[in-house]
């Protein structure tokens, strides 16, 4: 399958990332399928795209009105059948289980076209894990985009051991055809590379804070102000070209072997999750979370991108 070739597009699992990456397709004039095993999910997606584009439009990345000719383009099915069937493009964002995968791709892999891509929105799991549930493992690739799609463009492309050329050359396409920016990962590894980062830079927050070195909201702070400004405009090979390699190299020399090397959370981690402390869905993790507080970061977030993206207002 060629990427112009391509023009439905079929969306699995209505949660978190899949009624929003039903938007991102249908916002790029994709006529988009949306399947979910819940009856809730998929009757409550309509209003919680509806509530996506109005972050949007706040911050002049969309328009209110384009609500409506969105959802016009997305048709929700509770049968995986009809949706594989009128799709020559899948992703899927079910549960992050191999065995929810197994059976989903298993099914799509009987009811889809033969040269129909399968893709999956998974975070960690292997591309060639998923692929062995299906006869096509060389038409399944790992697309991992981030939350909430609609504000952050990148996305990583895996490709398991057997998928081809051709299916990462369409998916890539795909992937810019829907104003993403798509970087390919040459071999699969576990964690990908963006939670690899992000995690090597919460264990180490993780250990820095349960040392009493300093309180998670300052280094929150901390981080917000210094690198993680720098990290919205470009990435540590930059920084470190900016800064100079041998001062680099000197800082390694130093650092690296004082730096966590933890293999499991930290406690401080496991006693709040025991307790119930999930962070925003349960109203408190490490902070309090207040049911607007949520939205609030969401904004701030949003009006960041805005400035990132420049104003992308395309349905
Ligand atoms: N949440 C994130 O920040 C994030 C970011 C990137 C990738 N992901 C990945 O995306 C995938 C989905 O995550 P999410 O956060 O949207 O989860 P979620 O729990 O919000 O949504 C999953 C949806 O899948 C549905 N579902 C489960 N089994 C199904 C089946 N057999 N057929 C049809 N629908 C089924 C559920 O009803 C639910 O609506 C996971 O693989 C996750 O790792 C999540």
């Amino acid at each position: 399958m060629r990427a112009r070739d391509v023009s439905a597009v079929g969306v699995v699992g209505a949660g978190l990332m899949g009624h929003a990456l039903a938007l991102e397709f249908a916002r790029a004039g994709y006529e988009v399928w949306l399947n979910d095993e819940s009856k809730s999910q998929l009757d409550s997606a309509p209003e919680r795209i509806r509530k996506a584009v109005s972050v949007l439009a706040e911050v002049g990345l969309a328009e209110t009105d384009d609500a409506g000719p969105i959802l016009e383009r997305i048709t929700r099915t509770s049968d995986l059948r009809v949706l594989a069937e009128a799709s020559n493009f899948v992703v899927e964002a079910v549960a992050e289980d191999l065995a929810v995968k197994h059976e989903v791709f298993s099914d799509l892999d009987r009811y889809c076209a033969d040269d129909v891509i399968l893709a999956s929105n998974t975070s960690a799991i292997s591309p060639t894990a998923i692929g062995n549930a299906t006869r096509r493992p060389d038409r399944v690739v790992v697309t991992h985009y981030f939350n909430p799609p609609y504000l952050l463009p990148a996305v990583e492309v895996v490709p398991g051991r057997q998928t081809s050329p051709e299916t990462v050359r369409t998916t890539v396409e795909i992937c810019r055809s829907i104003g993403k920016t798509p970087a390919v990962l040459e071999t699969e590894i576990a964690g990908f590379v963006v939670n690899r980062l992000q995690f090597a830079l919460y264990r180490e927050a993780l250990s820095l804070v349960e040392e009493g070195i300093v309180k998670p909201e300052d280094l929150d702070n901390l981080v917000v102000s210094s690198i993680g400004n720098r990290l919205g405009v470009y990435g540590p090979f930059r920084i470190a070209d900016l800064a100079g390699l041998d001062v680099y190299e000197a800082i390694c020399h130093n650092v690296f072997p004082l730096l966590s090397n933890a293999d499991a959370p930290a406690d401080g981690l496991r006693r709040l999750v025991a307790s119930g402390r999930l962070g925003a869905k349960s109203g408190r993790g490490v902070f309090d979370w207040p049911p607007e507080a949520a939205a609030e970061v969401t904004g701030a977030l949003a009006r960041h991108a805005a400035a990132m993206l420049g104003g992308r207002t395309s349905v």
